[in-house]
């Protein structure tokens, strides 16, 4: 089990500076949208999954609050960045795909005025790989911040359930979790918290997650399940795929 230690840094929601920038960030958030995709509702599920991924790691309720925090903000870049390639319904050429490899950085710098180094170096790292193969930096195991490891296994995971416009066909939760676990063994992502992904689904669509209760006003939103999502095929999915 690994083991963190001290407290992170506290976010002050109920008024103040922060408050207003997370609600700035938020908007953007639900500006990044097509007919088809909207960045939001995705957020909202990965924050979900890493808080409870979070928990079932036996980290303390303030990591759990920065876990769900960051997977609320992970993909805040993409809203700045060009929307056509974004939700391009195909393959990326070379030079987009290293465009779109910007966003955790950009994402880190509309995060920085949260102050909230935690929050900060997750959307930073969100993408790097356990294998040291990801982006932006090409940390390796614990050189990766965990919660932004937590927020990479909530993130693949959710985007496998999710139907996108460059991938309609959804997985479903089975099929989400045997990649995820092929992944792990593959060295990718940490084994121990995709180990923990099915109890922490579990627990997630038990139903309407209560989050932090500063928070509520944002948040007060159930977390639609990855159920019912239409045509149900098995997909495979390269991480490339996952943008
Ligand atoms: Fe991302």
């Amino acid at each position: 089990m690994e083991i963190l230690t001290g407290r992170p840094t506290p976010i002050v929601l109920r008024s103040g500076p922060q408050r207003i920038v997370l609600g700035e960030l938020i908007q953007a958030i639900r500006s990044c949208r097509t007919e088809t995709y909207e960045l939001w509702k995705h957020s909202l599920a990965v924050a979900a999954t890493a808080r409870q991924l979070a928990a079932a790691l036996g980290l303390s309720r303030e990591h759990r609050r920065m876990a769900y925090l960051s997977g609320l903000l992970h993909d805040v870049g993409k809203s700045a960045m060009c929307h056509a390639t974004l939700f391009k319904p195909g393959p990326l050429s070379p030079d987009e795909r290293l465009y779109l490899r910007e966003h955790p950085q950009v994402g880190a710098d509309m995060v920085e005025e949260l102050r909230s180094p935690e929050v900060h170096e997750a959307v930073n790292c969100h993408h790097e790989l356990f294998d040291g193969s990801g982006y932006p930096f090409g940390l390796k195991e614990r050189q990766i911040p965990i919660l932004a490891r937590i927020v990479g296994v909530a993130d693949y995971y959710e985007a496998l359930c999710e139907s996108r416009p460059y991938r309609p066909i959804a997985c479903t939760h089975e099929e989400a979790v045997a990649i995820i676990d092929c992944l792990a063994e593959a060295g990718k992502l940490d084994a121990n918290i995709c180990g923990r992904l099915e109890d922490a689904v579990a627990s997630r669509s038990q139903g309407p997650v209560k989050m932090f209760e500063r928070f509520s006003v944002f948040f007060e939103l159930t977390v639609s399940s990855s159920e019912g999502a239409g045509t149900r095929a098995r997909a495979t999915l390269s991480l490339s795929e996952v943008r």
